[in-house]
C-alpha cells in the first residue's frame, strides 16, 4: 500500500508501509543511530561488557538485545533484570539464587539469573538503581566470574557476557559516593550511547512510518496517508520521552482517528509540555512544583501505566507514588487532556507540605532529586 499524502512534501512518495528500514529491530538511517548500529555490530562478537546509556524511551533495552542477537552466543538464553522493579532485599537472591532455608521464604533452591543467563548474556537494566551494598557483591562477580548463592557453601562459575543499561549519570552518582567506581570501571568496558531523539530528527520518517503501520494493524484500521506537515510537526517537538513518546503518539493518533488519514490535530503535542512564557509567580519554590506538576500530569497522560510514568521521569514507581500523595489534586486515572493541558494554579501548589502519612518518601531518591535541582 502507498502512503500517498493529500497535498505534496508531508510524506516521501516511495516509502511504503510494510517496508521499514530497521536492523535487529531497530528502526532508523540517521547518522546518529548508524553509529550505534555500527557500534553494536562491533562489539557483539566480543564477550566484553557492554554499559548501554541515553535518556529513557531512546531504545536501550532494543540495543542491549541486538548486542546480544548480533553475537555467537544468539542460541543461548538473554535474562533480563529489571534492577529498580526488585526490591533491593530480593534482588541479590535473584541475581545468584539461593539454597532452601537460606532465609524464611527459602522454600525451594532457586537459580539465580546469572545461573540461567550461563553462556548467553544477562541484560542488568537501571543499574544505576542497585544499592552500594549489591553493587559489591556483583564487582566481585564479574571478577571472578563466580556466583555464590545465598547460604550456598560453594561458589560455581558462570560464563555469562553483561549487558548493563542505565538512564542515570553513572560518572555523577561515582562522584557522589552512591555508585563504586571499580564497578563503573567494570562495566564500562564498552560505552554505547544511545541518542536522544532529538538529536537524530531525521529518524522521525521512518519511525512515524514503522508505529503507524503496527498500530494501524493492532487495531484492525487502515491508514492511508499522513496529512501535510505531520512529519514537519512532530520534528518540532522536543522529545523528552524520545521513541516511546513518539511512539505513544502515533498510537493515540491511530486509536483517535476516524478515517484514512492521520491528521496534524490528531499527533498534535501542542500544549503537551506548555511551558508557561509567564512564570506563575517569582517564588522559586512554587515554580519548581509548578513544574513539577506539570511533568507529572504530562508523563502520565503519555503513559499507559503509571510505572511507565515514573521511567519516562527517571523516577522509581515509589517515588511516584510520593509525588502523588504530595500533588493530592493530580488524578493518575485521568490520563486525557483535560488532565494536562492545564497548567496548575498556584491554589493548587498550596499547602503541599502536607503529604499523607501513607505515601511513603523514597527519601534518598527525593534527597537525590533535590540535591541535582540545586546544582543543575
Ligand atoms: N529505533 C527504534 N525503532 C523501533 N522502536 C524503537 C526504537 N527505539 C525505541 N523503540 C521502541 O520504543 C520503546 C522504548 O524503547 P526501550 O524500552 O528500548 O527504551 P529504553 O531506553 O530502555 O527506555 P527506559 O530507560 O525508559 O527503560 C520500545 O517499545 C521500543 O521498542
Ligand atoms: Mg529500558
Amino acid at each position: 500500500m502507498k502512503l500517498v499524502s493529500n497535498s505534496r512534501g508531508a510524506w516521501p512518495q516511495s516509502m511504503t508501509f510494510g517496508q521499514h528500514f530497521h536492523r535487529y529491530g531497530i528502526v532508523g538511517r540517521s547518522r546518529a543511530i548508524t553509529q550505534v548500529i555500527r557500534r553494536i555490530e562491533l562489539v557483539a562478537a566480543a564477550r566484553s561488557t557492554v554499559l548501554i546509556t541515553g535518556e529513557t524511551g531512546t531504545g536501550k533495552e532494543l540495543v542491549a538485545r541486538a548486542v546480544h542477537n548480533g553475537s555467537a552466543q544468539q542460541p543461548m538464553p538473554f535474562v533480563k533484570v529489571n534492577c529498580a522493579a526488585i526490591p533491593e532485599t530480593l534482588l541479590e537472591s535473584e541475581l545468584f539464587g539461593h539454597v532452601k532455608g537460606a532465609f524464611t521464604d527459602a522454600t525451594a533452591t532457586k537459580r539465580g539469573k546469572f545461573a540461567l543467563a550461563n553462556l548467553g548474556s544477562i541484560f542488568l537494566d537501571e543499574i544505576g538503581t542497585m544499592s552500594v551494598g549489591l553493587q559489591a557483591k556483583l564487582l566481585r562477580v564479574l571478577q571472578e566470574r563466580e556466583i555464590e548463592p545465598l547460604g550456598a557453601e560453594r561458589a560455581e562459575h558462570v560464563d555469562v557476557r553483561v549487558i548493563a543499561a542505565t538512564n542515570r549519570d553513572l560518572r555523577r552518582l561515582v562522584g557522589d559516593g552512591r555508585f563504586q567506581d571499580d564497578l563503573f570501571y567494570r562495566l564500562n568496558v564498552i560505552p554505547i550511547v544511545v541518542p536522544p531523539l532529538r538529536e537524530r530528527l531525521d529518524d522521525i520518517p521512518m519511525l512515524v512510518e514503522y508505529f503507524v503501520d503496527k498500530h494501524a494493524t493492532q487495531n484492525g484500521k487502515r491508514i492511508d496517508a499522513l496529512e501535510e506537515g505531520v512529519v514537519a510537526s512532530l520534528r518540532e517537538h522536543h522529545w523528552p520521552g524520545n521513541v516511546r513518546e513518539l511512539e505513544n503518539t502515533i498510537e493515540r493518533a491511530v486509536v483517535l482517528t476516524t478515517g484514512a488519514v492521520i491528521t496534524r490535530e490528531a499527533v498534535s503535542v501542542e500544549g503537551a509540555l506548555r511551558v508557561p512564557t509567564a512564570v506563575p509567580s517569582l517564588k522559586l519554590r512554587e515554580n519548581v512544583e509548578w513544574a513539577e506538576c506539570a511533568t507529572i500530569r504530562r508523563a502520565l497522560e503519555i503513559s499507559t501505566a503509571k510505572q511507565q510514568a515514573a521511567r519516562l521521569m527517571g523516577i522509581s514507581p515509589r517515588a511516584l507514588s510520593y509525588y502523588l500523595a504530595k500533588y493530592p489534586f493530580i488524578d493518575p486515572g485521568r490520563t486525557h487532556r483535560d488532565n494536562v493541558i492545564a497548567a496548575p494554579d498556584r491554589a493548587d501548589v498550596r499547602g503541599i507540605d502536607k503529604v499523607s502519612p501513607e505515601a511513603e518518601p523514597v527519601e534518598d531518591e527525593i534527597a537525590a532529586i533535590e540535591h541535582d535541582r540545586l546544582t543543575v
